[in-house]
């Protein structure tokens, strides 16, 4: 495979750190408002569905291009992975909703990006459903994010906001993402749908389950059936992913600013650059329920990242100071060594 283009490039307008604290705020409000008992959770994606033990293995003979960072060489990170539903309230997992997964990779060495965490030893990979979002820039997603607070008046609302045309695209294709239904996580694919650097390039990743989906699954009906269903599987053996890249190409049809196109398998197809394996594992055990109690604490957050793999565009630099807010205000735990939860039954 011929090198991929390394001609993108950032687009950071002046004003822009000052509107993404207000952004953060914003979304800092909304968990506020959520807290109960004084206690909150996080801004988004407030339900886990599950934390568990996970294996990130790196393929071996990786294209040249590709062998960045933790990529460089074949190497296999214990890693920590939270599933979790998208909205800032627990609700029925029936009910429509983003859907997440957050991958923590233990033990990776090599400088961090966020100020003050240069030696951490962690890296984060954070994905939803959709392999793009409805929202062009930050201030659209946040703005959606206050008005979803009051369903009956997010129609107007938003036609008032983005104009007519604009406004029923947008309703449409969040409609679409959070609408469809969600059998079980095992079969589910994963997008960052944002881009960040690989080295020179920059690359938008993904989990492609090796599970294919049974074309007979029906919806569970009690309201943590995604947490039962994995729980079911796992206790019976390993669930498995893909991790694949897909490389810029042009600002055209792989946008590095605009988090509302999708970039097309056909434009820039995906390439594996290492396999998630879930062992078996058993959620309901001590250690599984000890796991999963840590994972709830801790802060998954696309800037936990090397500096090879910095997170690229205007929606992934909102992010920079969103997360940080989020996990302030909720006293996340401080970033694990792994030795918090040992790797096997001791
Ligand atoms: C479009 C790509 C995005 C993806 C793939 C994504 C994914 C996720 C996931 C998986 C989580 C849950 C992490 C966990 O399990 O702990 C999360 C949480 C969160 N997201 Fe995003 N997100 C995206 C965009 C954004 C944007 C644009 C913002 C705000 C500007 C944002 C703000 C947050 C916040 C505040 C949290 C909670 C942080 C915490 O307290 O841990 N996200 N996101």
């Amino acid at each position: 495979m011929a090198a991929p283009s390394s001609d993108w490039k950032e687009q950071i307008p002046p004003d822009e750190a000052e509107r993404f604290e207000r952004l953060a705020e914003r979304l800092r409000e909304l968990q506020r408002k959520h807290a109960t008992d004084g206690h909150a959770s996080r801004a988004l994606h407030a339900k886990g569905q599950a934390g568990v033990e996970a294996t990130f293995r790196v393929l071996p003979e990786l294209p040249e291009h590709a062998r960045v960072g933790l990529f460089a060489t074949p190497a296999s990170f214990r890693t920590w992975v939270r599933f979790s539903n998208g909205s800032g309230t627990r609700q029925h997992d029936k009910k429509g909703d983003v859907r997440g997964v957050a991958l923590k990779l233990l033990g990776v060495p090599g400088k961090k990006l966020i100020p003050g965490m240069e030696d951490a030893t962690t890296q984060d990979f954070l994905m939803i459903r959709t392999p793009s979002t409805p929202f062009r820039n930050a201030d659209d997603f946040v703005w959606l994010v206050g008005a979803a607070e009051s369903p009956a008046l997010l129609l107007p609302r938003a036609l008032g906001h983005f104009g007519f045309g604009r406004g029923l695209k947008l309703l449409r294709q969040l409609a679409g993402g959070i609408g469809q239904p969600m059998f079980s996580v095992a079969t589910t694919r994963y997008f960052s749908a944002l881009p960040i650097k690989l080295g020179p390039y920059a690359v938008r990743y993904g989990l492609t389950p090796l599970t294919a989906a049974d074309p007979n699954a029906k919806r569970g009906s009690t309201p943590d059936y995604l947490t039962e269903e994995l729980a079911a599987r796992l206790a019976k053996g390993p669930i498995e992913y893909d991790f694949s890249v897909q490389f810029f190409v042009d600002e055209t049809r792989t946008p590095i600013e605009d988090g509302s196109v999708e970039w097309k398998e056909s434009d820039a197809p995906f390439v594996p650059l290492a396999r998630l394996t879930l062992p078996r594992q058993e959620l309901a055990s001590p250690r599984g329920q000890k796991l999963a109690s840590l994972v709830e604490t801790l802060s998954f957050d696309p800037w936990h990242a090397l500096a090879e793999l910095r997170p690229l565009g205007g929606m992934m630099r909102a992010r920079n100071q969103a997360y940080r807010l989020s996990t302030g205000e909720r006293k996340a735990a401080p970033e694990p060594s792994g030795n918090e939860v040992p790797a096997t039954e001791g």
